[in-house]
């Protein structure tokens, strides 16, 4: 009688001891977090690309600087034609209204990974270079946000960034910020300082 009554009760704990484990595997915790189908879209970050010509390094300094704030990947554009000396620069004043078009290497770019594109190009005869007006006629701008910036000893004209704009908007982007460094008196720092403090202040606006 007495081994009945322990067998009984072995048997009860045992299947009291399933029913707990069991109870614990079973019942879904709640932990507070939504279920898998619930989890929330992450954003995604935008990525962004510096493109630039640069003939004697100003251009070259400040697009450093943007890629740095914004975290982009970057390519510089060289002119083809010889465009060093006091000939090249006799040479791009006449190309720049002349002969806008140049070679350009390289000739084709993948822009497709990028939202935001900012172009920059040192300031001639209050145009962009022909390296970069070359590059707005071949580079497809579908779906791009693009950010031109163009760096000048003293002038340029608000004039040409429209220009451009609309070649953009022809080929399927949209302009939707402009700056101007002015690089007269300035050595490199004070250069790169500018660019910093606009890509920061910025920023927000173009990463959206
Ligand atoms: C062919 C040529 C034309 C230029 N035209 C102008 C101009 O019209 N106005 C101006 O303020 N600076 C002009 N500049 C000066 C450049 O815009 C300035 O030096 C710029 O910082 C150079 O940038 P980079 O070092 O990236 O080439 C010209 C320079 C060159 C080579």
């Amino acid at each position: 009688m007495e081994r009945y009554r322990f067998l009984t009760r072995l048997v009860f704990c045992a299947v009291l001891c399933i029913m707990v484990t069991q109870w614990n595997y079973s019942i879904p915790q709640a932990t507070g977090q939504p279920g898998p189908q619930e989890q929330p879209a992450v954003a995604k970050k935008p990525k962004a690309f510096v493109v630039y010509y640069s003939r004697t390094g100003n251009t070259k300094a400040i697009a450093e600087s943007v890629r740095e704030v914004l975290g982009a990947d970057i390519q510089e554009i060289k002119d083809m034609k010889d465009r060093s000396g006091f000939f090249g620069f006799i040479g791009g004043m006449i190309d720049v209204k002349k002969r806008p078009i140049t070679e350009i290497s390289p000739k084709e770019f993948n822009l497709k990974d990028y939202d935001v594109l900012l172009i920059g190009s040192p300031g001639w005869g209050m145009k962009f270079a022909p390296a970069i007006t070359t590059f707005f006629n071949i580079a497809d701008f579908t779906g791009k946000k693009v950010v031109l910036f163009c760096v000048t000893s003293a002038r340029f004209k608000q004039a040409s960034f429209d220009e451009y704009s609309k070649v953009i908007t022809s080929r399927g982007g949209k302009v939707i910020d402009t700056f101007i460094i002015k690089t007269l008196w300035l050595d490199r720092n004070e250069m790169k300082g500018k660019a910093k403090k606009i890509s920061i202040e910025r920023a927000g606006k173009w990463m959206r």
